[in-house]
Order: structure tokens, then sequence, then C-alpha cells
């Protein structure tokens, strides 16, 4: 397929820097900021969920924003047995796919809500899930193929894009012609069930399209199950490990598994970098979304010569991020998703203290799931034995005589998904971009928010098996028919 598709158009988004935007934004949230959402299985037949329990707002327990019904085992046999492929063709899934990305857009204000009050986003954030999800459904729809569906596609999605992956996954598989049984983060049940609502008004048949709340387990058995015929996931690398064993045991022997999974991303800034550029992409890089992204940079080498004023540089801005209520405006950073999130984080965190390797620290919010923005010294990326999820920042120095030391450790974590680098040397640029292993490298830039369409997104190694969403390849995936194991 061309890589340059002159009819799309990605979404445009909001301006936050316009004041009759804020205020219509203000407007759209207002009913739903004290709303309870009620999420449930959305199955093609009657379901007997399991008793509904509350969801949680990761910025404070004074205002849960809704309840959710997991699915039972029973609902995952009852959805396996009514899953149909998408009987139309590809124009009229394209249209109904379009027809969803609109209702996405109108009920913007609902969605923000849900993004704030369910998974701790930021405005900002919120703004750019949407039209990433709106994007995946736009992009998708536009090269919607003619070809057979797979069959039946598990879509397994994490809290931390809980629209626009969620909303990827199965834009991809819907457009392919697949029966999707979509199974959203067990966290953030309510905004995915939403979505599902959409795109069943949008005119997404039932059947086509159902939605399994529940932890880890119901995943589980959307994975283990002989009548699925691929698996897109994404989520933590560990997970996928077993998804693969699972599929292994159960599934065809050549059922696709697209799995987009963790990262250690590093960026390397040498001392011809333009240092209030650098410190913008790293505090961006590092701290947006408070640090709860595959992409944000973990490890940062900086070239010893410019380390100490290029550290108080990044102190100084650290100063400013300001934490909070992620529905206000003036909120940079808001919570981590969990308690249970949380705690390994602290505790990475108390470990450098006791150690004598924090640099800086911002103050934190009492109530809520907060981390404050934190810089650790380590002697380089070998250090970290594993993806720490929160706004956690990495510092290590190198001589320029270590470049390619430096990057044969970052290659040697075996991640391989974000890289940035800070330079203005030109050779430089081309000398690591060959030699590093990364799925999407980002120079002179911060190194998180791929557009889709523009910038395909996922990693190698470690980091995902690719293809990457949002690039043509991806697609393909989802359209070839895996041979049914003999015994079916
Ligand atoms: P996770 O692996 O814990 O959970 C992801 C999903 O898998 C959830 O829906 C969960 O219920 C489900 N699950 C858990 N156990 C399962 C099992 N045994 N079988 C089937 N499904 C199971 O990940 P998370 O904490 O929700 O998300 C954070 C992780 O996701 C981070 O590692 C992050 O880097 C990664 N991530 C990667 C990308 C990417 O594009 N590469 C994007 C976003 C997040
Ligand atoms: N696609 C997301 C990003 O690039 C994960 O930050």
């Amino acid at each position: 397929p061309e890589l340059f598709q002159p009819e799309r158009v990605n979404s445009k988004g909001f301006d936050l820097t316009h004041a009759p935007t804020l205020a219509a934004i203000d407007t759209a949230r207002a009913p739903f900021m004290a709303h309870h959402w009620q999420a449930t299985p959305l199955l093609a037949a009657p379901c007997a969920p399991e008793a509904a329990r509350p969801c949680e707002n990761p910025a404070g327990p004074a205002d849960p924003p809704g309840t959710v019904a997991f699915a039972s085992a029973a609902d995952v046999q009852t959805a396996l047995a009514h899953a149909a492929p998408w009987d139309a063709p590809a124009q009229a899934r394209a249209k109904t796919l379009g027809k969803a990305a609109d209702l996405y857009e109108a009920h913007f204000g609902e969605l923000f809500a849900l993004l704030h009050r369910e998974a701790g986003k930021t405005l900002p954030d919120a703004v750019a899930e949407l039209r990433e999800a709106v994007d995946f459904l736009r992009y998708y729809a536009a090269n919607a193929p003619d070809t057979p569906p797979a069959g039946r596609f598990t879509c397994i999605s994490p809290w931390n894009f809980p629209l626009a992956i969620f909303t990827g996954q199965i834009a991809a598989a819907l457009a392919a012609g697949n029966a999707v049984l979509a199974k959203p983060a067990e966290q953030t049940p309510l905004i995915a069930h939403r979505a599902v609502q959409l795109l069943h008004e949008a005119g997404v048949p039932r059947a086509a399209l159902q939605l399994l709340p529940g932890a880890g387990a119901v995943g589980a058995a959307l994975t283990s199950d002989a009548r699925v015929d691929g698996v897109a996931f994404t989520g933590s690398t560990d997970t996928a490990q077993i998804i693969r064993r699972a599929m292994a045991d159960n599934l065809a022997p050549g059922a696709p598994l697209i799995a987009e999974t963790g990262g250690l991303n590093a960026m390397i800034v040498d001392s011809t970098a333009l240092p209030e550029q650098a410190v913008q992409a790293i505090v961006e890089s590092a701290f947006q979304s408070a640090g709860q992204r595959c992409s944000a940079l973990r490890c940062l080498y900086v070239q010893e010569d410019i380390a100490p004023h290029f550290t108080e540089m990044l102190k100084g801005a650290m100063d400013q991020l300001s934490m909070g209520d992620p529905a206000q405006l003036s909120t940079d950073i808001g919570p981590v998703i969990d308690a249970e999130a949380h705690s390994p984080i602290a505790d990475h965190i108390a470990k450098a203290r006791a150690e004598g390797r924090l640099l800086h620290e911002v103050r934190t919010p009492n109530a809520g799931h907060f981390i404050a923005p934190t810089l650790i010294r380590i002697p380089g990326i070998s250090a970290l034995k594993r993806e720490i999820f929160g706004p956690v920042l990495h510092i290590a120095t190198f001589k320029a005589s270590e470049l390619d030391g430096v990057i044969d450790a970052i290659n040697a974590t075996g991640y391989g998904l974000t890289f940035g680098l800070q330079t203005r040397i030109d050779d430089r640029v081309q000398h690591v971009s060959e030699r590093i292993h990364a799925g999407n490298i980002y120079v002179n830039r911060n190194q998180i928010g791929a557009i889709v369409g523009s910038q395909p997104f996922g990693g190698e190694g470690l980091s995902g098996t690719g293809p990457k969403a949002g690039g043509p390849h991806y697609l393909p995936r989802f359209a070839t028919p895996a041979p049914r194991r003999a015994t079916e």
C-alpha cells in the first residue's frame, strides 16, 4: 500500500489556547463531571455477568466514576458462540467506522470527563487521546481491505490509552471484517463500554463487536480457545509472553499475535544540542501522562561536558510542572492509575533516595495516586532491570569517546520501542540512527505522541511483534485466515 494517502485527514482536535474553545469544552464536560456510568458486557445474546463493583478515580477516592460488572466465564462462552464476522462490503464497513469517528467527536465532552475521572488523563492528554482514537477509525476505514477476514479476533488493551488503543485494535479488526471480542483493561471499563456503545450506534453489528470487561482471567479465556483466530494485544511484555504460550497450546499454528509491549526508552543529548529544546523534549517525553506511556523516556544520557549546567536546567523545568486535578487546564501531571501501579514506583524512588541517587523530586498532592516527577542518577541503562511505569527519569553521563558503548548498552536491554537524539551534527544523526534498535526514532524533538498514518508506531525485540499500528502493514495481519487445527 502507498505510504502517502492524500485522502486521509487527521482529526484537528482542540486548540487549548483559544478561550471560546475552552469554554465549549467546559460546557460539554459539565453534565458528566459528577455522572455515574455503568459498564456491563455487551454481547450478541443475553449475558449473566458477575456482581457490579465500583470503579476508581485515580485522582481521588471521593469521586468514583461508576460501576462495572465483569464478564463471567459463561459470558465468554456466549460471546464466542455468537461471534460472527462482519458480513458487509469493505466500503460499507468503512462508512460505518467513519460514522463512529463522527460520533466520538460529537461526544467529546463525555469522553473527556471519562478520561479525566476514570483514567486520570489531563485535558491535553484527553484531547490527544480522542484525536488518536478518531484517527485510527478513519485511517483503518480508509484502508479497509476487501479480502476475507481472519475470523474471530480477540483484542486486549491496557489502561494507559483506554480510548485510543482500545479503539485502534478494534477498528483495524473490524475494518478487515472480523468478529471482535474486546477485553479492555480492568482499570478502565467505563470508557470502553461507552466507546462500544458508540460503535454499535454507528451501525457495527453486535455479533461483530462484543465487549467483555474483566481482569486477566477474561483475557486468558479469550486467548486460549480454539475458536479464536487471532489476537491483538497491547500491554506488558510479561503478559504478551503468557498469551503467546496460551495461543501456541490452543489456537491454530498460524494464528496471528500482534503484540505491542513495553519499553526501556533512552535519549542521547550531546554537547552540540540546543539546551532549551532538549529540556522541553525531555520533560514532555518523561513526565507527560505521568510517564505512563510505553513510549516515555526512561533513561537520559547527557554528554559529560554539559551535564552539570544541563541538569540544573532540567531541575528548573521540573519545578514548573504542576500536579493535581486532571480536569484543570493548569495541571501538567495527573495521577498514576492505581495503588498497584503506585507502590512499585514509590519503592523504586525510596530505594534511590536511600542510596543517595535521588537528584530531584517535585511536591505531591495528598489525595489520589500521585507520584512526583523525579530524577534519579544511574551509571547507565543496564542498572534498570525493568520498565518503571511512572514519572521517573533516570540520568547518566557519557564521554564523547563512549558514544558507541552507550548505543550498545541501550540495544543490550533487549527492548526497542522509542529512542531520542538531540544533536546538531548531521553525521551523528545518521551514525546513531543506523545502529540503534528502536521502532520509532525521534531527532531533536520529544519521543512521544506518534501520529496515526504519518508515524506508524511499534517496537522490536521485547517491545513488540510488529507490524506497527497506524501504518500500512498493520491491517493485512487482520485479514489472513489462519489454517484450522486438524482436530476441529
Ligand atoms: P498488562 O499487561 O498488565 O495488561 C494489559 C491487558 O492484558 C489488560 O487488559 C489485562 O487485563 C490483560 N491481561 C492480563 N493478564 C492476562 C492474561 N493472562 N491473558 C490475557 N490478557 C491478560 O499491562 P498494563 O499494566 O495494562 O499496561 C501497561 C503496559 O502496557 C506497559 O508495559 C506499557 O509499556 C505497555 N504499553 C505498550 C504500548 C505499545 O504500543 N507498545 C502501548 C501502551 C502500553
Ligand atoms: N502511540 C503512543 C505514543 O507515541 C504510545 O506516545
